[in-house]
């Protein structure tokens, strides 16, 4: 039989509580039974609506009708009630709204990432703070970044500043500018990666992945007057098939010198101190004649081989690096052409005034030597059992 509130006859104190009590435990029944959202609002009107709830009837028939010298007793424990009469329908709301949400994220098939939650709780309440923790490793710079950064810095401390360019460049920077004649084989797809569909687009303006660190010459005397001695450190593509001394993306290092009066022999001069000051003071160098449309005259310079220390061998063996020749060809250089002053001619470049040198070498090649590494392709795959014996 569900529970009423009845008319009181006794106002003394202990018929007061037995009442109260009698309420409390109906009270703690009812919300045993709820179960669901609607059952929740059904208990909140049944017990605390302003119209016949509960606690109203309490009023009027516990209270209101109470004789006066009985009203006082009878208000506290009205009062006492409706307070936990109040807090109890709340926490039983509460624990619908829960039960309806748990629900929902069944139905929505969140059983999993629930229990996943529920268990990462119960995980972390277990946690044994004094365990050692988990090691993250550091990670480590590249070895081609780290020759780059070594090569920059020997320039670094000669004076020169590091300049940077784009990666994907115009036809007019990365050929015109440097005095590559309309037909030359490096404009041709075969050699160069071009952004597709430029065919209506003016050559010169056309889109490719620059095929050398080159074009930054002319772009940083573009914005700074001579004199300058700058270092180009960048990435650079051709459209060669990957092999184990190939591939289609790679870094270069280029130099530039310009002043007045520079010279063939400070061109000789600056690199044979950077060769010394890269691979030991014992390396010897040496130029041979060579051709870039940008410069003029052009050479290649090559090093004593640094594994073999020039003689060929190793041992018995013979020297791969260097193909037992003692000599290891390291970069291209040569005097600027005039012809690329005076594309940058208005801005203080004139070549009867000024003059300069520039060189461009393969960074990766100077890594795979210098570490040994006998396939181009390792330093690209990302394989952390390869990269982690540089950290
Ligand atoms: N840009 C040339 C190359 O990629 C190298 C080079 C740079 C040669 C500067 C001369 C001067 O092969």
């Amino acid at each position: 039989m569900a529970y009423t509130v009845q008319k009181l006859k006794d106002y003394s104190p202990a018929a007061l509580d037995k009442a109260a009590e009698k309420l409390l435990a109906a009270l703690e029944k009812e919300a045993a039974e709820v179960k669901t959202e609607p059952d929740g609002k059904a208990f909140r009107d049944r017990w605390v609506a302003r119209k016949n709830g509960v606690l109203t009837q309490i009023n009027d028939l516990w209270l209101k009708a109470a004789p006066k010298d009985a009203k006082r007793e009878v208000g506290q424990r009205v009062n006492e009630l409706m307070g936990r009469v109040e807090t109890r329908v709340t926490e039983v709301e509460l624990q619908c709204r829960d039960l309806a949400i748990l629900k929902k994220a069944r139905e929505a098939g969140l059983d999993a990432r629930i229990d996943e939650a529920r268990r990462a709780l119960e995980l972390s309440d277990r946690l044994d703070i004094t365990l050692p923790g988990i090691p993250r490793p550091l990670g480590a710079e590249h070895p081609v970044i780290k020759t780059m950064n070594e090569i920059v810095s020997v320039f670094r401390n000669l004076g020169y500043s590091v300049q940077e360019g784009p990666v994907i460049e115009t036809d007019y920077y990365n050929f015109e500018a440097l005095n590559f004649p309309p037909n030359h084989p490096a404009r041709d797809t075969q050699d160069t990666l071009f952004i597709a569909n430029q065919e209506a687009t003016p050559l010169r303006e056309r889109l490719l992945l620059r095929t050398h660190t080159s074009p930054v010459q002319i772009r940083t005397m573009e914005k700074m007057k001579p004199p300058i001695r700058i270092v180009i450190p960048g990435k650079v593509h051709r459209n060669d098939p990957p092999d184990a001394s190939h591939s289609p993306m790679f870094h270069q290092i280029e130099g530039l010198a310009v002043d007045t009066n520079i010279t063939f022999g400070d061109l000789k001069g600056t690199l044979d101190h950077a060769m010394k000051a890269l691979f030991g003071s014992n390396v010897k160098t040496s130029f041979r004649p060579s051709f870039f449309p940008f410069t003029e005259p052009s050479a290649e310079m090559m090093v004593t081989c640094f594994i073999c220390g020039g003689g060929g061998k190793r041992g018995a063996e013979p020297c791969r690096p260097c193909k037992q020749t003692g000599w290891i060809e390291i970069l291209g250089c040569g005097m600027v052409d005039p012809n690329v002053f005076e594309f940058v001619k208005d801005k203080g470049y004139d070549p009867k005034k000024i003059s300069g040198f520039a060189f461009g070498m393969g960074a990766d090649r100077v890594a795979l030597l210098k570490y040994g590494v006998d396939d181009i392709q390792l330093f690209f795959q990302g394989d952390v059992r390869f990269l982690r014996q540089f950290a």
